[in-house]
């Protein structure tokens, strides 16, 4: 196979990620590569995180990184826990187990809930172990809001609601990568701590930023966290942040094509109606699962 070969007509993608990205961004990022330490990356960099929160629904500062999602579900786990941290995990499907796997390998003691991948996280089953858990031995739950490999859509909201309910102090950690910009989303309303999020679905750009977006009782607990990180650090990301810049070398080109993302006319409508494109395809997915016979794995929809 020859790599510099394409078949003729446009090349379209039909897995759940990386999606098609739009001629436009496509065209945005078609730049010559600037000086990240450079005043024109600067105003780039202070417009574009400015603009991503929107997409997140939050007024809280949104961490980019220059990795795919897998980056920012480490980031998230090591700049809120330490070793030996017990963190509750709903088993949605495979990436959830990739999740968990992830978390045993860090040092932290997970717990995994659920295990019949058709089904969402069950809110009152989490409130449930949390009452239980009178020690608050628990420092976060974490969920896959839309699990990929099933297609089963969790109920952030109603989480959080579990979590308050059984008044514990764990975080919520959510995983947004195939659901934000595709499902609706709200980090602030929804009271999550850390929303994990990537760059090749729903944001319609190719692979390479993932993003953190963090509640203040995350950043608290990025002071107490014990848990190595220098790469993922969310202080020195904020600190450099604060004034536009990085603390290391930024994906340059994909920030052209993120800032073209959230000016795209129906970006606001989009982000900020539950309007879903995953909710539109999901009754005809099943519709024709069932004309052909084939059993649909997910029994929710978003
Ligand atoms: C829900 C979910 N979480 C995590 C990941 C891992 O992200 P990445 O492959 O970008 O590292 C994926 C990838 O498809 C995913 O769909």
């Amino acid at each position: 196979m020859r790599l510099n070969s394409h078949p003729s007509g446009r090349h379209f993608l039909q897995i759940p990620g990386p999606t098609n990205v739009p001629d436009r961004i496509l065209r945005a990022m078609d730049y010559p590569t600037i000086d990240h330490r450079g005043p024109e990356f600067n105003a780039l960099a202070k417009k574009v995180l400015r603009s991503i929160r929107q997409v997140f629904q939050t007024r809280q500062p949104v961490i980019v990184y220059p990795a795919s999602g897998t980056g920012a579900w480490e980031a998230a786990l090591v700049n809120t826990l330490s070793a030996g941290d017990l963190v509750l995990m709903w088993e949605t499907g495979h990436f959830a187990s990739l999740w968990k796997k992830m978390a045993d390998k860090l040092g932290i003691k997970s717990e995994f809930m659920g295990g019949d991948w058709r089904k969402p996280a069950d809110p009152a089953a989490i409130e449930k172990r949390l009452k239980e858990d009178k020690e608050h031995a628990i420092k976060a739950v974490c969920i896959v809001h839309n699990e990929t490999s099933t297609g089963v859509v969790s109920d952030i909201g109603a989480v959080r609601r579990a979590i308050d309910a059984a008044k514990h102090p764990a975080l919520l950690l959510v995983d947004t990568i195939s659901s934000l910009g595709s499902i609706d989303y709200r980090h602030d309303a929804w009271g999550v701590d850390v929303t994990v999020a990537g760059s090749q679905k729903g944001l319609m750009l190719p692979p390479g930023l993932s993003f953190n977006a963090v509640s203040e009782k995350a950043l608290a607990a990025s002071q107490t966290s014990k848990l190595p990180k220098a790469f993922w650090s969310w202080d020195d990301m904020l600190a450099a942040n604060a004034n536009g810049w990085f603390p290391y070398t930024p994906a340059t080109n994909l920030f052209y094509g993120l800032s073209e993302a959230c000016d795209m006319p129906s970006a606001k409508w989009r982000w900020r109606t539950s309007t879903c494109r995953s909710a539109r395809a999901s009754p005809r997915s099943r519709a024709r699962c069932s004309a052909s016979a084939i059993s649909a794995t997910s029994t929710t929809s978003c």
